[in-house]
C-alpha cells in the first residue's frame, strides 16, 4: 500500500517474479548500485524474494534463501512494496500481477505479450488500487522509449512512429543485405549466437514486433490498440532477390512496426517488411540493434536506439521503473497512468497509404509494359519509377508507385497475377519516404 502523507520509508521491499537472464541482471544491479539507487529513491532498496519454478537451482549473484517456488511467501508473507514480473507470457503472470496489485504493490513488468494482449485488466487493476504500472522494458529493451512517449511528449501530438522492435530480425535482414547470405542461413547464424530460438516463428513472423506496435501504438495516441489489431507480416518470405532489388535502389530492407494517423481519423497499426532509404536514420540501424523513429508536431522527428535486448540492457530499463515507482512511494506521487481518453478507431489494414515497391516477373515480348502499366492505371496506381532488368524468360519488372492504398495493390496485383504475360508478382513492399 502507498505510504500514508508524510510517512517516508527507510527501506522498501522489492519482489521478484522470474529470475533468469534479466532477473538475475536486475538482483546485480540492486546489489552492486545498492547505495546510490538509495540516494535516488530516499529509502534503500530490499530484494526480499525471487518467485522461481526450481528454487534448488542456483542463480547468479541471488543467496539461495531468496529463492522460492511459494507464490504466497512472495506476495503475501513478503508484503513487497513493488513486485517485478519477469516470467513473460499470459498466465501465470497475468495472476501473480493481479494478486500483487491488489496487495498494494506497485508492478514493473517487462510482459509486452501480457500487454498487448489484455493490458486493460492489469491498467485497471492498479488504477482502482491506486499502484503504479510501469513496463518501460516490455519495447526495445534498453532503451529509454515508453515514458519518453507518456511523459516527454506528453504536451505534443503524435502523428507516425516507424520502429526496428525485433533485434533478431533485424540481424537475418543485415547479414543478408551485407553479406549475402540467405534467409536459412542468416537465421542459422542468429540462432547460433542466441538471438533466435530454436522455434524461431515469433520473432520471423513477426508477432513480437506486433506486440510492441500494440503497446507502443497505445501511449502514442492514447487508445488502447491490442494485438489482434496489428496487421502482420514477417520476413520469412524474403529473398536475395528482394534485398538486392532494394540495394539497386540505394534502399535496404528492414521489418518495420508502423503506428500512424490515418486519413480517416483512425490509427493504422502494423509490422512488415519495408524498403527504408539509405538516406533515411533507421537504415542505419545494423545487426541486432533497435530503433524508434517519432513524428510528432512541435517536436519533428526524434529517433531512440539502442539495445532491444539482453540481460544487463533490459534489466537497466527494469531499474529505471523500479527507481521511479520507489521514488513515487516514498514522495507519495504517482506514475501516469494509462491514458486511453481519445479511443481513436482502428482503420482498416487496406486504408493505409504509402509508395509501394513490385517485382513482376514478365514474358518479355511487345506490348507487355503497356499492359502492366495500363493494370496500375485502372486502379488508380499511379507509377513513380520502372526499371526492366533481364530479358526472355527472366525479365523482371521492378515498380516504385506514387503513394497508393494496401487495398489497391491488393486488387493491382491480383489482376497482374491473371495477366498471360506476368509470370509471377515475386514481391510487394512498402516503400518508406525519405
Ligand atoms: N526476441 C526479441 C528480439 C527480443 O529479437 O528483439 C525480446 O523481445
Amino acid at each position: 500500500m502507498p505510504y500514508p502523507a508524510g510517512v517516508s520509508p527507510s527501506s522498501l521491499r522489492i519482489a521478484l517474479l522470474g529470475c533468469g537472464v534479466v532477473g538475475s541482471q536486475v538482483a546485480r544491479l540492486l546489489r552492486d548500485n545498492a547505495d546510490e539507487l538509495e540516494q535516488r529513491c530516499g529509502a534503500r532498496l530490499e530484494l526480499i524474494g525471487a518467485l522461481v519454478q526450481d528454487p534448488t537451482k542456483p542463480r547468479d549473484g541471488i543467496p539461495a534463501s531468496l529463492l522460492t517456488a511459494d507464490a504466497d511467501e512472495v506476495l503475501q508473507s513478503g508484503a513487497p512494496d513493488i513486485v517485478v514480473e519477469l516470467i513473460g507470457g499470459i498466465e501465470p503472470a497475468r495472476s501473480l500481477l493481479l494478486r500483487a496489485i491488489a496487495a498494494g504493490a506497485s508492478v514493473v513488468t517487462a510482459n509486452k505479450a501480457l500487454l498487448a494482449h489484455d493490458g486493460a485488466t492489469v491498467h485497471d487493476a492498479a488504477a482502482q488500487q491506486g499502484v503504479d504500472v510501469a513496463f518501460e522494458a516490455s519495447v526495445a529493451g534498453a532503451i529509454p522509449l515508453l515514458r519518453p512517449l507518456k511523459e516527454s511528449l506528453a504536451g505534443d501530438r503524435v502523428d507516425r512512429v516507424l520502429g526496428i522492435v525485433n533485434g533478431t530480425t533485424n540481424y537475418i535482414l543485415t547479414r543478408m543485405d551485407e553479406a549475402g547470405v540467405s534467409y536459412a542461413d542468416a537465421l542459422r547464424e542468429a540462432q547460433d549466437l542466441g538471438y533466435a530460438e530454436a522455434d524461431p516463428t515469433a520473432d520471423v513472423e513477426g508477432h513480437d514486433a506486433a506486440a510492441k506496435a500494440a503497446i507502443l501504438a497505445s501511449l502514442a495516441f492514447h487508445t488502447r490498440v491490442r494485438l489482434e489489431d496489428v496487421a502482420v507480416r514477417g520476413i520469412s518470405h524474403l529473398t536475395a532477390a528482394d534485398i538486392a532489388a532494394a540495394r539497386a535502389m540505394s534502399h535496404v530492407i528492414k521489418l518495420l512496426a508502423v503506428a500512424e494517423r490515418s486519413d480517416d481519423g483512425g490509427i493504422g497499426v502494423r509490422v512488415a517488411p519495408a524498403m527504408v532509404p539509405l538516406t533515411h536514420p533507421l537504415a542505419s540501424v545494423r545487426e541486432a540493434y533497435n530503433a524508434v523513429f517519432v513524428e510528432a508536431r512541435a517536436a519533428g522527428q526524434l529517433m531512440f536506439y539502442g539495445r532491444g535486448a539482453g540481460g544487463a540492457p533490459t534489466a537497466s530499463a527494469v531499474l529505471g521503473d523500479i527507481v521511479s515507482l520507489a521514488r513515487n512511494r516514498v514522495l507519495g506521487g504517482r506514475d501516469p497512468g494509462e491514458s486511453a481518453y481519445a479511443q481513436l478507431p482502428i482503420s482498416d489494414p487496406g486504408s493505409a497509404r504509402s509508395r509501394h515497391y513490385l517485382s513482376i516477373a514478365v514474358q518479355d515480348r511487345t506490348g507487355v509494359l503497356a499492359k502492366v502499366a495500363s493494370t496500375l492505371a485502372d486502379h488508380g496506381v499511379s507509377i513513380e519509377t520502372l526499371r526492366q532488368d533481364g530479358r526472355g524468360a527472366d525479365a523482371v519488372l521492378t515498380i516504385v508507385t506514387h503513394s497508393s492504398s494496401a487495398a489497391e495493390i491488393k486488387a493491382t496485383v491480383a489482376k497482374l497475377r491473371a495477366l498471360d504475360e506476368v509470370r509471377d508478382v515475386a514481391s510487394v513492399m512498402q516503400v518508406v519516404g525519405d
